[in-house]
């Protein structure tokens, strides 16, 4: 038998001072976009920034319904706008704000749909997708990949793996 461990390491920043410009203007533009949200039900309202290696940055944000499940994370809408549109272009990082800052000062972090899609987007991306959480006026914490939120995903190897049996 053998054990195995998992270590997840990212960044927190207290404020928006340390990050670099980019970081900075990334994470004040999903911020910003926070707040065209539509998110009459739950009132939570997600705002997302992409910036592509050609330096173009997207926004979205969260879009719900009065049928609940047909409702859309700001990330995931975003995510799937810009592999729509901009199919050729790396995605640099994704930067994910809300407009209300929790009780704790801790980002929030993408559920586990958005996980599974941040991490197909980068394998497709062949390169590491730089994603910033946080608040402007709370803590920030940035990991290097998509990946670290949702090690040992699901992908398109493992139905490779079932298709072959
Ligand atoms: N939501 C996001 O847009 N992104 C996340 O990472 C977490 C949750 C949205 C979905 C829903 O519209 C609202 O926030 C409450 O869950």
């Amino acid at each position: 038998m053998i054990k195995e461990k998992l270590v997840i390491e990212y960044t927190c920043f207290n404020n928006l001072n340390a990050l670099t410009s980019i970081q900075r203007e990334l994470l004040l533009a999903a911020f910003n976009a926070s707040s065209n949200a539509y998110a009459p039900y739950s009132k939570f309202q997600v705002g997302a920034a992409i910036i592509l290696e050609n330096g173009i940055i997207l926004t979205a944000n969260n879009q719900e319904n009065a049928a609940y499940p047909c409702g859309i994370c700001a990330e995931r809408n975003l995510i799937h706008y810009c592999k729509s549109n901009y199919i050729d272009q790396k995605i640099q990082s994704i930067a994910i704000s809300t407009r209300k800052n929790n009780m704790t000062r801790t980002p929030n972090a993408p559920c586990g749909l958005c996980r599974q899609v941040l991490v197909e987007a980068e394998i497709n991306n062949r390169s590491d997708i730089e994603l910033i959480l946080g608040h402007p006026e709370a803590e920030i914490w940035i990991f290097n990949s998509c990946n670290d939120l949702l090690p040992l995903a699901f992908n398109s190897k493992n139905l490779n793996i079932a298709n072959n049996d």
